[in-house]
């Protein structure tokens, strides 16, 4: 049933009874979704370019989830796979081993959100290593949690007032080409920003104290930066060289996002651990370390683990978004989808001084926006208006950034040329809005 005061009232009453730091990008609440489409609880529409924060690859509500999750959820909701386990835990874990990137024995371990995923993927790196550093980067984003928040760059407002932050992290430049942290340009530069990893074991930690670089193949919050081509074979060589062990946070550029089914294949990287969550189970939570099996077996039995890791309904579900990402061949939809959107933003380039960078893979696309183009000064509240301009008129678009100056795509794979079509125009009529 429609109804136009219940956004009104269930605002009011959440001023009363869920804190302030915990804020929502719209003011909406919804009441259901299908697809790349978003209904509220007034009836209003929304087409949907955030997938809940990139989760919704496969799209809202996708008949084969719902039934994969009514299904287990007749059957049981909980054991615990510590105490009684269960299948889909192994089933998926044999997909996800064969999935994701390296010809080599993997194993996979189960747990509940992206960060609780960072910080196992460190436990297991520090003791497969015995060594306690770890490097991560400027701009990236690892989650909220203790260790994760720590290994997070942006300091407002992820960290701001939550310190002390947990010890032995060293935090690297990135490979931000549009703003070189070097000051250097490519291709001219021969991708110093990754050799500066030998100088780094110099000046901030020994390579042989380090027990793993942790990084994303392309920043998701930190501005959809996307590295050159050599930037990420080269880091794994010198962490190959060390005895260092190459995480790669594949939480939001994982499951399709970027046109592959893991962002690092698109360089022939293979990560010695691969971190998934956000899209792999379709929005319910489930996180997995999945890496080789060496370095997986490290810890003593009963070293790893939690209630809920591997939860059923949630294996369930990604068994589901497995078959079909197979079936409806979303990695190919990806790559549509990609270039169509990529089209756009390029010809958006050339008629809105207003874009200083179009970036990314696949459909895991973004806009810098900047006041002008020669000082690069980064235009974060044209990008705050164009989001809001966006939302008004039933585009749900997130922006993103060091900065807050970028805008980016993270739509369902599953989106029709029709949604798509809107989407893209509403966000025309921002770009032309905020030029005049
Ligand atoms: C790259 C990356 N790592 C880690 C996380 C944290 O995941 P979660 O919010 O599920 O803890 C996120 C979430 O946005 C992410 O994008």
């Amino acid at each position: 049933m429609k109804n136009p005061g219940k956004n009104e009232y269930l605002r009011e009453l959440r001023t009363k009874v869920v804190p302030q730091g915990q804020g929502s990008v719209t003011p909406y609440y919804v009441e259901k979704a299908k697809g790349a489409m978003i209904y509220d609880v007034a009836g209003n529409e929304f087409i949907d370019f955030a997938g809940g924060i990139g989760v919704m690859n496969v799209g809202h509500s996708h008949p084969k989830v719902v039934a994969a999750i009514k299904d287990q959820a007749e059957k049981f909701t909980h054991t615990c796979f510590m105490v009684v386990p269960y299948g889909p835990v192994v089933e998926l874990a044999e997909k996800l081993c064969r999935l994701t990137p390296g010809a080599f024995p993997k194993k996979a371990l189960f747990l509940n959100s992206g960060a609780e995923a960072v910080e196992n993927a460190v436990k297991i790196a520090r003791y497969h290593t015995k060594r306690p550093g770890i490097i991560a980067f400027e701009s990236g984003f690892h989650g909220r949690t203790f260790l994760a928040m720590s290994l997070t760059s942006k300091v407002k407002p992820y960290k701001l007032g939550f310190g002390p932050f947990a010890p032995e992290i060293y935090r690297m430049p990135y490979a931000y080409c549009y703003r070189c942290p070097l000051g250097l340009t490519y291709p001219g530069c021969e991708v110093a920003c990754a050799d500066y990893l030998r100088e780094f074991f110099i000046t901030h930690v020994a390579a042989e104290a380090t027990a793993a670089i942790i990084v994303e193949p392309i920043t998701g919050e930190g501005g959809f930066i996307t590295p050159p081509p050599e930037y990420f074979p080269r880091l794994q060589e010198i962490c190959q060289e060390n005895g260092i062990v190459f995480i790669g946070d594949e939480i939001q550029t994982g499951m399709g996002r970027t046109g592959k089914m893991f962002a690092l294949e698109h360089w022939n990287v293979e990560p010695d651990l691969t971190i998934v969550a956000k899209s792999l189970a379709a929005g319910m939570p489930l996180s997995a370390v999945v890496g080789k099996t060496e370095i997986m077996d490290s810890p003593h039995v009963g070293g790893l683990g939690g209630t809920y890791g591997g939860n059923p309904v949630c294996c369930r579900a990604a068994l589901a978004v497995l078959e079909i990402f197979q079936e409806e061949g979303l990695l190919e939809k990806a790559e549509t989808l990609g270039d169509k959107v990529r089209q756009r933003f390029e010809a958006w380039e050339h008629q809105f001084e207003l874009i200083g960078e179009v970036r990314g893979l696949g459909p895991m696309l973004a806009l810098e926006l900047v006041k002008d183009r020669e000082a690069k000064e980064p235009a974060a509240d044209e990008a705050k208006g164009l989001v809001e301009f966006c939302h008004k008129r039933g585009l749900i678009l997130l922006s993103c950034g060091n900065y807050g100056n970028v805008i980016r795509t993270l739509m369902p794979l599953v989106i029709d040329n029709e949604h798509l079509e809107r989407g893209l125009a509403i966000m025309e009529e921002g770009l032309t809005a905020l030029s005049k």
